[in-house]
């Protein structure tokens, strides 16, 4: 929690591993980010961290099954069916997964 202009998004682009710091270091649990490569930068955004970004981030051209699925299928794994479906329904996006991101509602687009 901050003012604005304090610094939170910042924060939160560093420790994700997707701005890189000028000064001190950067650690994620038992893992220094700060001098990780971009490889390894990749994977660990991949599996080990991830957040909602403050603009929604999603593929215009693609529906919403497949925005929540995009990680993955870029990962090339397959999402578990059951846990998908737990979170379609928590989330109430059921009768949504197939319009695009313009066809959605602001909060439907952030629970994308
Ligand atoms: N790309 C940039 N180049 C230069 N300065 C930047 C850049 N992005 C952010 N800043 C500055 O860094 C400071 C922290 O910005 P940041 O976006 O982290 O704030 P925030 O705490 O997330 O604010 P908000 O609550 O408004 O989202 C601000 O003073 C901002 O003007
Ligand atoms: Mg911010």
């Amino acid at each position: 929690m901050g003012p604005s202009g304090s610094g939170k998004s910042t924060l939160m682009h560093c420790l994700a591993g997707l701005d890189t710091v000028s000064a001190g270091r950067v650690w994620l649990g038992d893992t220094e980010i700060t001098g990780l490569r971009e490889r390894e930068l990749t994977r660990l955004r991949r599996d080990r961290i991830g957040f909602m970004f403050q603009s929604f981030n999603l593929v215009p051209t693609l529906t919403a099954a497949e925005n929540i699925t995009l990680p993955m299928d870029i990962a090339g794994r397959r999402p578990d069916a059951a846990w998908l479906d737990r979170v379609i329904d928590t989330l109430g996006l059921r009768d949504r997964l197939g319009h695009r991101p313009a066809q959605l509602s602001g909060g439907q687009q952030q629970r994308v």
